[in-house]
């Protein structure tokens, strides 16, 4: 397949691609470079030792992303370009609407004018809003109680992709539902490259480790969990990335959704002590109040993934931190070192 990779040069982009290549496929990427630099891509070719062609545009702009793609060939579309930091969508609502919604609609009807009918969509298991079970199966209600509006443009986008199909049968889309993606490739030359102050849990936590930060806020202690602190379903990057290549090798005329996730839950304290002894190091930190917005757990029936796309992570917490922190120790400013 030569697959079209819109947001290719981000964290779960780069690593897909190479998973991609590495299995034989011909990659492109669509990046407008908003959250993401060229080396990642430039360290996918001297991983893979393949050429990837880079297009750089933003896909929000019809215009422009129809041009830019005009003489591009491809056969199917991972898509995972848009805008992710969940605070950052509070403060500018239209702003990411207009990002993460216009580049799908875009993207569709370019893909229809094209004929190409196979599509991945990276959603997210933030459209499970507060889970009402958990571990959640696919058939968990969605769009209840949905706090943000990053969350809402990736619950609308699922509904878009699916009346699309219902005009268009012939498409084939696969909305992958990701929990939280963590670590990086083992080699350490790719990562997560988050600009300013990381949102999330893990790359803040390898921050600290680098001596970045003094210390980490642990985000309320007296959630009903174990131990009282937040509990997420934590999936390895790189099974992240198998996972959209075994869903891309399997995609028929329809929408399909899986949850990609490993099932197994880990509390903050328990992220905390994995990476400290991944690092050789104490991690230091402090309790703080409750974020706002945040669930007490959320966790992965991942079943249907590993049944009908025949993929299961086989990675654990502890490689996560490993591989993050490789990655962090070895490129302590990311890519622009
Ligand atoms: P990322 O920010 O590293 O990657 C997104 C890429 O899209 C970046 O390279 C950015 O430059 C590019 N981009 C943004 N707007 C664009 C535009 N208008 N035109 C072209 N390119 C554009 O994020 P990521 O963590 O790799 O996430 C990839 C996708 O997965 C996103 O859609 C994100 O919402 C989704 N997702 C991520 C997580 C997570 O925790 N990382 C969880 C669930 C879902
Ligand atoms: C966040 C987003 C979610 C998005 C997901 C993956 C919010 C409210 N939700 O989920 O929409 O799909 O990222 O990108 O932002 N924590 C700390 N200290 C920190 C950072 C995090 O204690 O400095 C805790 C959190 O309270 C949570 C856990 O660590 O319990 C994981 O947090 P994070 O990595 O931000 O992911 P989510 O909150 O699951």
């Amino acid at each position: 397949m030569r697959v079209l990779l819109t947001g290719g040069a981000g964290y779960i982009g780069s690593h897909t691609a190479l998973v991609l290549l590495e299995r034989g496929h011909e990659v492109v990427v669509l990046d407008d470079f908003s959250n993401s630099s060229r080396e990642a891509v430039r360290r996918v070719e001297e991983l893979t030792g393949k050429t990837i062609p880079v297009i750089e545009a933003d896909l929000a702009d019809r215009e422009v992303a129809t041009a830019a793609l005009a003489d591009v060939a491809f056969d199917s579309v991972v898509h995972f370009a848009g805008l992710k930091a969940v605070g950052e969508s509070v403060a500018q609502p239209t702003r990411y609407y207009r990002v993460n919604i216009d580049s799908t609609l875009v993207l569709l009807d370019l893909m229809r004018e094209r004929g190409v009918d196979k599509l991945v969509f990276s959603s997210s298991a933030t459209v499970y809003g507060d889970p009402e079970y958990v571990p959640q199966d696919e058939a968990h209600p969605v769009g209840v109680g949905l706090t943000n509006p990053y969350g809402w443009s990736k619950f609308m986008n699922e509904q878009i992709i699916r009346d699309a199909q219902v005009a268009w049968p012939e498409l084939g889309a696969v909305l992958l539902r990701y929990f939280n993606p963590v670590g990086a490739h083992p080699s350490g030359r790719i990562g997560e490259d988050p600009s300013g102050i990381p949102n999330n849990l893990m790359p803040f936590i390898a921050q600290v480790a680098v001596g970045k930060r003094e210390h980490l806020s642990v985000f309320g202690d007296t959630y009903n969990t174990p131990d009282g602190t937040g509990v997420r379903d934590y999936i390895h990057v790189m099974d992240l990335a198998e996972g959209h290549v075994a869903a891309l090798e399997r995609i028929a005329a329809g929408v399909t959704t899986y949850n990609l996730g490993s099932g197994t839950g880990s509390s903050v304290l328990e992220v905390v002590r994995a990476f400290g002894e991944a690092a050789g190091r104490e991690i230091p930190y402090v309790i703080a109040p409750a974020r706002g917005g945040d669930v007490a757990e959320t966790v992965a029936n991942p079943t249907k993934a590993n049944v009908e796309l025949e993929w299961q992570t086989t990675r654990t917490l502890a490689d996560a931190c490993r591989d993050s922190w490789a990655w962090q120790s070895a490129n302590p400013q990311g890519y622009t070192a």
